[in-house]
């Protein structure tokens, strides 16, 4: 099994259903890391996972650029951060992280993980973002696990086949 799986997602949508088919592998008790400079499609595929968790439409996911943190209630809970504005490891503590990735009814997407990245799990999905032109981003998906890694291959084949 491949440890990762990489694509192109030619617009926004194909984005949004690779996260949508993401949020439905989770199980709670998870963290996603997602990288890639601005732009690049982070809280693109962020909403995609709300879809996916059931999180109702009359909850729009927003970037958390200013507030940090937002929380989101689908099937299981959904902490979106933005470490863009975060210190460092020192602050991650201030924003109750540690409770986030604790709540085994939780999941925590991270944008800009790599600033904090001594702070997380070293289990977790790993999500990264090239911006490559105006509506083409290369991704590549490492999951936590061999099962749900074919599940990414199946879910980027057939977004691939639309
Ligand atoms: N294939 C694609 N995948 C994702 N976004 C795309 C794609 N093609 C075009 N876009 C556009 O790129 C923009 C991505 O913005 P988004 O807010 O998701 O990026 P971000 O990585 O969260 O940025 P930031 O670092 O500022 O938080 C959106 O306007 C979206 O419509
Ligand atoms: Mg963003």
């Amino acid at each position: 099994m491949a440890s990762e799986t990489r694509c192109i997602l030619i617009g926004e949508g194909a984005t949004l259903r690779l996260g949508s088919a993401v949020g439905e592998m989770l199980r709670g008790g998870e963290c996603v890391a997602l990288s890639g400079q601005l732009g690049a499609g982070k809280t693109t595929f962020v909403k995609g996972v709300a879809t996916g968790l059931g999180v109702p439409p009359g909850e729009p996911v927003v970037s958390p650029t200013f507030v940090l943190v937002r929380e989101y209630a689908g099937r299981l809970h959904m902490y979106h951060i933005d470490a863009y504005r975060l210190s460092g490891v020192d602050e991650v503590a201030t924003i109750g992280l540690d409770e986030m990735l604790n709540d085994a009814a939780g999941v925590t997407l991270v944008e800009w993980a790599e600033r904090i990245e001594a702070a997380l799990p070293s289990r977790l999905w790993r999500v990264r973002f090239e911006h490559i032109d105006f509506d083409r981003r290369a991704i590549s998906l490492a999951a936590p696990d061999d099962p749900r890694q074919a599940l990414v291959e199946r879910a980027v084949a057939a977004i691939m086949r639309n």
